[in-house]
C-alpha cells in the first residue's frame, strides 16, 4: 500500500521554497487509483525527513520555551508526498469512498464572490512545508473559554491587546486578522477544489465537516492570539446566546473604539436589542423581550433535545472524497447558527455583510465568539445522552484540513484529533443550560384534539377529512407554504424501538440562488396553513432550514449551480409530544419565512426510521 504514496519530490525546508513543484497537485487519472486504504493514517507511510534540530527553519526553532504543541518529532511532509497521494475519480466514488483530502494551499484559486467583492483574494500564502499535527502528550495547559458577557476587565484588556496585535500584522502574514478572515472565504466560497476532483468544490458547511472544520479554525485563531500576548492560557470567549443574559451582542464587541468592533453589522441590533434565534430577516415580527427570550430557549430545546438525537441529525450528513458538497447540515447548523449569522450582519447591505455572508463573516470578530458557542454546543451535545455520539466512520475521522499556526507554519490536521477538546488543551466554563427543559407547551389545537377524541387514530382521521389534506406531488416550489401528508413507515413504536432508532423527516431541497437568505419553518400536524409567529413557539414547530447567503459552484457535473441538499428533522419526541404516536402519518407544513418566490423547490419528502 505504501506504493500509493509517491516519495516527496521536494525536501521540506523553508529555504527550499523555490523548489516547490506543483505537478503532483492533480495527478492524472491514469496514474493513480483510489483505494479504501487511503482512509487509514497515511502519514507514517510517507518517507520524509524528521525535523529534529530544525535549524533550517527559523520560524519553528524558537518554539521550545512556548509550550508548543507540535513536538520536534513531527514530520515535515513535502508537498509532493502529501499531494502525490491524491485520489482521483476512477470509478464510482460512492463505492470507493475515502475521506475528503487536505486541500493544497498552493492550489487555492479565485473564490466565487458577490459582484461587490470581485477581486478579493481569499487564498493563504503559499507554503513549502506542511507539518502533520500530533496531539501533545501530556496535554498542554488548559485554556478555559468563558462566556463573553461575563469576562472581567483584565480579560478584556488582554483580549483587545491580542486583537490589536493581530490586526497590526502585515496582511501577507497568515496569522494576520485579514488572513484569518480569508480562511473562511477560501474554504466556503470555492477557493479549493477537492484534491483529486478538480471539478468539485470543497465545502465545509452543510455536512459532517462543519463542526470539526470550525473547531480547528478557532483552535489556531486562539493560539495565534495567545502567542501574540505571550499567554499560553489565553482562551477566546464564547457568545453565550443560549442563555438569557447572553441574548444580545456582547457589549465588549460593540464599543466603536475597540478592535473587537465591526461597523458592518445591523445597527438596529446593537444592545440592548434581544437576539432572535428564529430570525426571519425582518424585525416586524418581534415579540416583547420576555417572549423572545422564552422563544429562543424553546428553539434551543427543539434543536438540542428533540432534533439532535443522532450524529447525522446533529453533526450533519456524510461527505466523502468525490461526493457532491452540501449533503445536509445538522440541526443547530441550520438554526440558530444560520439565523445568528444573518441577524448580526447588516440587512441593508446587498449580501448581509459581514456576518450574514460566508465570504465576509469572519471579518467580524464576533464570528469567532459565535462559533465558539457552536463549538461548545458540540461538547454539550455529547453529554446529553442517548445516541448522541460522534461518528466512528473513518472517512469522517480521517478527513483533513490545513491551517497556519501561531508560528506561521502550515499544519495538516485531521478530524480524529479534535473530537476531545481537553486533548487539544481547552474546554468551556460550565454554565447553565436553561433550555434543557424548555419544551414548548402544546398549542390549543393539539390539546383540543387529544381531549375530544377517544383514540388518536380517530383524531387523525377527523383532522384529515376536515382539512382535506392531500399528498402533494413533488418536486414542488415552496413559494409561501406547502402542506402535505406523509406516511410513517411504522406507527405505535415501543419505547425501546424509539430509543434505538430515530424517526426522521427527510426533505430534499433545491435552492436556486444560494446567495439569498432562505429560511423555511417545518410544522407537524398544525391546523394553520401559515402558523403565526406572533406568539410562543408552538408544540407543532419542528425545526427550520436556513441558507446563509454565499456563493460557490457546487461542483455539480451537470453544470447546474443550485444548492441541492437534504434537510432532516427528528420526529420521535415531537410526535410523542403531539400525541400522534399511533397515527398512520403526519401532516407536514412548510412555511417560507425568508427567500424569494421560485427560489426554493422541494424535491421530495419522506419519513425514515434511522
Ligand atoms: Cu463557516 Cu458560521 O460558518
Amino acid at each position: 500500500m505504501s506504493s500509493l504514496y509517491s516519495p516527496p519530490t521536494t525536501t521540506t525546508t523553508i529555504s527550499g521554497a523555490t523548489e516547490l513543484s506543483h505537478h503532483h497537485v492533480y495527478p492524472k487519472t491514469s496514474q493513480l487509483s483510489i483505494s479504501r486504504s487511503l482512509g487509514r493514517r497515511p502519514s507514517p507511510k510517507i518517507s520524509c525527513k524528521v525535523a529534529k534540530n530544525d535549524d533550517q527553519n527559523p520560524k519553528t526553532t524558537h518554539n521550545e520555551g512556548k509550550a508548543n504543541m507540535f513536538d520536534r518529532r513531527n514530520m515535515l511532509i513535502g508537498i509532493g508526498g502529501l499531494y502525490g497521494a491524491a485520489t482521483t475519480l476512477g470509478g464510482a466514488p460512492s463505492t470507493l469512498a475515502a475521506p475528503v483530502q487536505t486541500p493544497n494551499p498552493n492550489a487555492c484559486g479565485p473564490a466565487d464572490l458577490p459582484s461587490n467583492a470581485q477581486g478579493l483574494n481569499c487564498c493563504p500564502p503559499r507554503t513549502t512545508s506542511i507539518v502533520d499535527f500530533v496531539l501533545p502528550t501530556p496535554p498542554s495547559t488548559l485554556r478555559v473559554r468563558q462566556p463573553a458577557h461575563l469576562v472581567d476587565d483584565e480579560f478584556k484588556e488582554k483580549f483587545t491587546r491580542a486583537m490589536s496585535l493581530m490586526k497590526a500584522l502585515p496582511s501577507t502574514d497568515p496569522r494576520s486578522f485579514s488572513q484569518q478572515a480569508n480562511v473562511h472565504c477560501a474554504y466556503c466560497n470555492g477557493g479549493y477544489s477537492q484534491v483529486g476532483f478538480p471539478n468539485m468544490d470543497l465545502q465545509v458547511h452543510n455536512s459532517w465537516l462543519f463542526y470539526p472544520f470550525h473547531r480547528w479554525y478557532l483552535y489556531f485563531y486562539e493560539r495565534i492570539l495567545g502567542n501574540l500576548i505571550d499567554d499560553p492560557t489565553f482562551a477566546i470567549p464564547f457568545w453565550n446566546w443560549d442563555t438569557q443574559a447572553g441574548m444580545t451582542m456582547p457589549t465588549m464587541y460593540t464599543d466603536p473604539n475597540s478592535p473587537l468592533y465591526d461597523p458592518i453589522r445591523d445597527r438596529g441590533h446593537q444592545p440592548p436589542k434581544v437576539l432572535d434565534l428564529n430570525y426571519d430577516g425582518i424585525d416586524s415580527n418581534d415579540l416583547p423581550d420576555q417572549s423572545m427570550i422564552a422563544n429562543n430557549l424553546t428553539v434551543m430545546y427543539r434543536q438540542m433535545v428533540n432534533n439532535s438525537r443522532t450524529a447525522r441529525l446533529f453533526l450533519g450528513a456524510p461527505y466523502r472524497a468525490g461526493s457532491f458538497p452540501n449533503p445536509g447540515g445538522g440541526s443547530v447548523e441550520n438554526i440558530p447558527h444560520g439565523t445568528v449569522h444573518v441577524w448580526t450582519g447588516d440587512r441593508n447591505r446587498q449580501n448581509f455583510e459581514n456576518m450574514g455572508n460566508f465570504y465576509s463573516a469572519a471579518r467580524d470578530p464576533l464570528f469567532y465568539a459565535h462559533h465558539a458557542n457552536m463549538d461548545r454546543m458540540w461538547s454539550v451535545w455529547k453529554t446529553l445522552g442517548g445516541n448522541r455520539r460522534d461518528y466512528t466512520d473513518s472517512d469522517w475521522l480521517n478527513a483533513s484540513f490545513i491551517f497556519y499556526d501561531e508560528n506561521a507554519q502550515a499544519i495538516r490536521v485531521r478530524v480524529r484529533d479534535c473530537v476531545d477538546t481537553t486533548k487539544l488543551g481547552y474546554n468551556y466554563q460550565d454554565v447553565d443550560l436553561p433550555w434543557i427543559n424548555a419544551q414548548p407547551t402544546a398549542s390549543s389545537t393539539s390539546r383540543v384534539r387529544s381531549v375530544t377524541s377517544s383514540t388518536p387514530q380517530t383524531a387523525h382521521a377527523m383532522e384529515s377529512t376536515s382539512k382535506s389534506n392531500k399528498v402533494v406531488n413533488f418536486p414542488k416550489p415552496l413559494n409561501k407554504s406547502l402542506r402535505t401528508n406523509v406516511t410513517r413507515p411504522k406507527k405505535s413504536r415501543s419505547k425501546r424501538d424509539k430509543d434505538r432508532d430515530e424517526e426522521v423527516l427527510v426533505i430534499e431541497v433545491d435552492v436556486k440562488k444560494h446567495d439569498e437568505y432562505v429560511k423555511f419553518d417545518v410544522y407537524i400536524n398544525d391546523e394553520d396553513v401559515v402558523p403565526s409567529k406572533k406568539m410562543q413557539v408552538k408544540a407543532e414547530y419542528a425545526g427550520s432550514f436556513v441558507n446563509v447567503p454565499h456563493r460557490h459552484t457546487h461542483g455539480n457535473n451537470k453544470g447546474n449551480h443550485d444548492l441541492e441538499t437534504t434537510f432532516r428533522v427528528g420526529l420521535t419526541q415531537l410526535i410523542e409530544q403531539l400525541g400522534a404516536d399511533d397515527d398512520e402519518g403526519v401532516t407536514v407544513n412548510l412555511v417560507l419565512r425568508a427567500g424569494s418566490k421560485g427560489n426554493v423547490v422541494i424535491k421530495s419528502m419522506k419519513i425514515e426510521i434511522a
